[in-house]
């Protein structure tokens, strides 16, 4: 099927690229200049595992191109997916103008029948708003179908996650929209799950919200195991073994960033508000999120006693491992805790230094773990790049003033660790 995406930010490009993987023809679209012709030269606008070489082999194939020009787009595909960002709003609300601006713009545009798909993460009802907005704004009645279809990738692995999903969620309102749905997803040969728009929608927002609470969930129990003398990993384990709990996403830490949890939750909670209900739970799941920083920067004061003046080498500012965004990255408040408390930082990060650095003043950037540790009175570990698991922690104690090791993903075992000599805090152990 012809299918155009329009948006080619995270989701997008991943979407278009796999989506032409499964033999589709598909443009990707976005009205950033610059980041369509990064892409016309073969360059990625960000880190993903996979993507390069899948865009490559599309692009060559002739099963995928890039543009700007959105009537382009919209004139040569029969599917059109909105894949456009959805920033917060100060209340926490997203911001939907580009999503009703881009059903607009096809409405205008169309000439025959589209489906429009909604991929973008989005409140409950704003399918049936496309499809206002699209019968107030269409020429001589052209047909079209609004579909939501939300995805469930992961920076770091969305390619894989693409391929091989747990399940695919179509919500539609006619046959026709299911007929081409199925078609649009049938190579993948996963489960496919068929409903109603409003509940894909929520499908969505209770997934990211249930996945968040795991986290704030295990993270509560980590301060309880560390009151306890407890081991929250053996916790996590024991739990987990139980098939209905399951191990994922138990595991504790600084708290979960990137520009989904964090901004998903507080927009499910405007929306339940909306809605004529008060979501406490997920305030709650928030509020245990944002703690778990507080709480990480206590500990390392808890050790070094005074901050002012103290040197924190500080590893890893990514959200996670495997990419390079630091949108709503747990380094940052931990850092500006650190550096309001009068610490000094030093920071490395294998891949976000560039776009930490555009966040982060005050921060001395370094080129390795090592010579971020030199000369530090703690060394601080926020994300578990496999780069530091395989650390020489002989050498790094070496080059420390005084070897104390916070390890904020509880990366090491503390019993091997504090054989090396180090002061050794994990977290809920
Ligand atoms: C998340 C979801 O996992 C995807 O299914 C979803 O499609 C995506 O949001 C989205 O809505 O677009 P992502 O934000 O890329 O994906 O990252 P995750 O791997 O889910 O991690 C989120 C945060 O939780 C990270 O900061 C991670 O360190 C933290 N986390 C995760 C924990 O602290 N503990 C865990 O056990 C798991």
């Amino acid at each position: 099927m012809n299918i155009g995406v329009v948006g080619s930010g995270h989701v997008g490009l991943v979407t278009g690229a796999c989506l032409a993987e499964l033999g589709h023809t598909s443009i990707c679209d976005d009205d950033d200049v610059r980041k369509i012709e990064m892409l016309k030269n073969g360059q990625m606008p960000f880190y993903e595992p996979g993507l390069k070489e899948m865009v490559d082999r599309n692009v060559a194939a002739g099963r995928l191109e890039f543009t700007t020009d959105i009537a382009h787009t919209i004139e040569r595909s029969r599917a059109l997916f909105i894949a456009v960002g959805t920033p917060p709003r100060e209340d926490g609300e997203a911001d939907l103008s580009t999503v009703e601006a881009v059903a607009s713009r096809i409405a205008e545009t169309m000439r025959e029948y589209k489906l429009v798909v909604e991929k973008s993460t989005v409140p409950v009802h704003t399918g049936i708003q496309i499809k206002r907005t699209m019968e107030m704004r269409r020429k001589n009645d052209v047909e079209f179908d609004v579909a939501s279809n939300p995805e469930f990738l992961r920076e770091g692995s969305a390619v894989h996650d693409f391929m091989n999903p747990d399940r695919v969620v179509i919500g539609f309102e006619t046959e026709r929209a299911r007929r081409n749905l199925l078609e649009i997803y049938g190579p993948l040969k996963a489960p496919i799950i068929e409903t109603d728009m409003q509940s894909a929608e929520i499908i969505k927002h209770a997934s990211n919200s249930f996945l968040s609470m795991k986290i704030s969930f295990i993270n509560a129990i980590s301060i309880i195991c560390e009151m306890a003398g407890a081991d929250v990993l053996k916790v996590a384990e024991g739990v987990g073994m139980d098939k209905r709990i399951g191990r994922a996403f138990l595991d504790a830490g600084v708290g979960f960033g990137g520009f989904c949890f964090p901004k998903d939750i507080r927009a499910f909670v405007r929306i339940a508000e909306k809605l004529g209900y008060d979501f406490r739970l997920l305030k709650e799941v928030e509020r245990i999120n944002e703690e778990q920083k507080e709480r990480f920067v206590a500990k390392v004061k808890e050790v070094l006693w005074n901050l002012s003046g103290k040197t924190i080498g500080v590893l890893g500012l990514a959200f996670k491992p495997n990419t390079d965004d630091m949108r709503y990255a747990p380094s940052l408040d931990i850092i500006n805790g650190l550096l309001s408390e009068g610490a000094k930082v030093k920071a490395y990060d294998p891949a976000a230094m560039d776009a930490a650095k555009k966040l982060l003043n005050n921060v001395e950037f370094c080129k390795d773990p090592y010579d971020t540790a030199k000369d530090a009175d703690a060394v601080a570990l926020v994300t578990e790049w496999e780069e530091f698991e395989k650390l020489d922690l002989e050498k790094l104690k070496t080059v420390m003033r005084s070897p104390v090791l916070i390890d904020g993903r509880n990366v090491f075992d503390p019993e091997t660790i504090q054989e090396l000599g180090f002061v050794y805090k994990g977290m809920g152990r």
